[in-house]
C-alpha cells in the first residue's frame, strides 16, 4: 500500500524534507496520488507538514499496531514472512487456529485489542485497545510433539530479549513463562499445539504472546492490581508498540531457527533470567493443594527443581504445578 511506503520513505529522512516529486518516483505513482496518501496517512493520526517545493515532513505519528508502524522494524527471513495486523478480533489464536490449514508456517497476526483473549488453565486474558501488543505465530517444524514441549520456554527468553531491544529494560522469567519487570507480570504466552489423531505427528503449533505495553496501574482490574504491572509502568515513559512487536518479532525470528538447531545456550539465557530460582515458593498441584518448598534450579528440560521442608528434592514441570511465592508473587 503506497501510505506504508510513503511513511517508510519520510521516516528514512526524519529531520528533513523529502520532495513530492522524489516519492511519486520512487514508488512509480503520480504527485496527486502520493497528496492523497499523505492525506490519509493524516487521517491515520499521523502529523505530517507539507511545504511547497519543499516537500513532506513526518514530524509524529499515533501509537498504532500497524504494518506501516511494524514492518520498517522487522529483520526477520522466517518468522513474520507473512504479518497480518487487526485492529480488533476475538482473540489471535483463535484466529490462527480457524485459519490453520491454509495458513504458512511463520504466520504472525497483531491485534490493538482481543474481545475473548485467552490464558492458561482455561483463563481469560484481558486485552484492552491500544495499550497492549496480543500476538500469535504459527509454526510447521518437522519434530516429534515431545521435542517440541521446550517451545515456551525459548519464546520467554526471545521475548525478553526484544522487550530488552526495544527499551533497554532487562525482564525476568518467573517460572514456567510469565515475564516480569519490577516483580509484576507485564506478559503471558499460551502455546497450543495440534496433533494428527491418526499419527500422531506434530501439524502446527500456535504461540500467542499478550504484553502489557502502556497500561497504568488503575487501568488493571482490582483483583490483578497487585501484580499486573505494564513496561511504561517500568520504563517511566509510553513505550511505541509498533517498534516493540517488531523487536519481538526479530528476537522470535532468531530464537525459532536456533531452536530447530537444537538452541543449547537458550537453557543459559532463560537461567539468566528465571527470578524464581532461590526464592522460597508455594507449589499448586492440578488438584488445588499447595506445598512450600525451595526452588533451588532449572533443570536441563526447564523443569524446576525444588527441595521439600524434608530435605527431598523433585524437579517439577508446568504440566504437574503452577509457583506463587510464598508471601506474593514472585516472593
Ligand atoms: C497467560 O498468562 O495465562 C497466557 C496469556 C496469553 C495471552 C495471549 S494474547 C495473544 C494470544 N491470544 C490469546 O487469546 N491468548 C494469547
Amino acid at each position: 500500500m503506497s501510505k506504508e511506503k510513503i511513511l517508510s520513505i519520510l521516516r528514512q529522512n526524519p529531520e528533513d524534507f523529502t520532495s513530492g516529486e522524489a516519492i511519486s518516483k520512487e514508488l512509480g505513482i503520480s504527485r496527486a496520488a502520493v497528496s492523497k496518501s499523505v492525506n490519509v496517512l493524516r487521517q491515520d493520526g499521523y502529523e505530517i507538514e507539507a511545504i511547497t517545493r519543499r516537500g513532506y515532513r513526518l514530524i509524529a505519528g499515533p501509537d498504532l499496531l500497524t504494518k506501516g508502524e511494524i514492518i520498517p522494524w522487522l529483520r526477520v527471513e522466517h518468522i513474520a514472512a507473512k504479518l497480518e495486523c487487526f485492529e480488533s478480533i476475538d482473540s489471535t489464536n483463535n484466529y490462527l487456529k480457524r485459519n490453520a490449514m491454509q495458513t504458512p508456517s511463520g504466520t504472525a497476526v497483531i491485534a490493538n485489542e482481543q474481545t475473548g483473549g485467552r490464558g492458561r488453565l482455561g483463563r481469560s486474558f484481558q486485552s484492552p485497545p491500544d495499550s497492549g501488543i496480543y500476538m500469535s505465530v504459527l509454526v510447521r517444524p518437522n519434530l516429534p510433539p515431545v521435542q517440541a514441549l521446550n517451545l515456551t520456554a525459548f519464546v520467554a527468553v526471545a521475548v525478553c530479549e526484544g522487550i530488552e531491544a526495544a527499551t533497554g529494560l532487562r525482564p525476568e522469567i518467573k517460572w514456567t513463562n510469565d515475564i516480569v519487570l519490577n516483580r509484576r507480570k507485564i506478559c503471558g504466552i499460551l502455546t497450543e499445539m495440534s496433533i494428527e489423531g491418526e499419527s500422531g505427528a506434530l501439524q502446527h503449533i500456535i504461540t500467542g504472546i499478550g504484553i502489557n505495553v502502556n497500561q497504568r496501574e488503575t487501568d488493571f482490574p482490582e483483583d490483578i492490581r497487585e501484580i499486573a504491572g505494564s513496561i511504561a509502568m517500568a520504563a517511566g515513559k509510553p513505550i511505541s508498540r509498533g517498534r516493540l512487536a517488531a523487536e519481538i518479532l526479530n528476537a522470535l525470528d532468531r530464537m525459532y531457527t536456533a531452536w530447530l538447531n537444537g538452541g543449547e545456550d537458550y537453557l543459559e539465557r532463560y537461567r539468566s533470567r528465571c527470578l524464581t530460582v532461590g526464592k522460597q515458593v508455594r507449589l499448586i498441584r492440578a488438584d488445588g493443594s499447595t506445598q512450600p518448598a525451595e526452588a533451588i534450579a532449572v533443570a536441563d528440560d526447564f523443569g524446576l527443581v525444588v527441595r521439600h521442608p524434608d530435605g527431598r528434592e523433585e524437579t517439577v514441570t508446568s504440566g504437574e504445578v503452577s509457583v506463587r511465592g510464598l508471601w506474593g508473587y514472585v516472593d
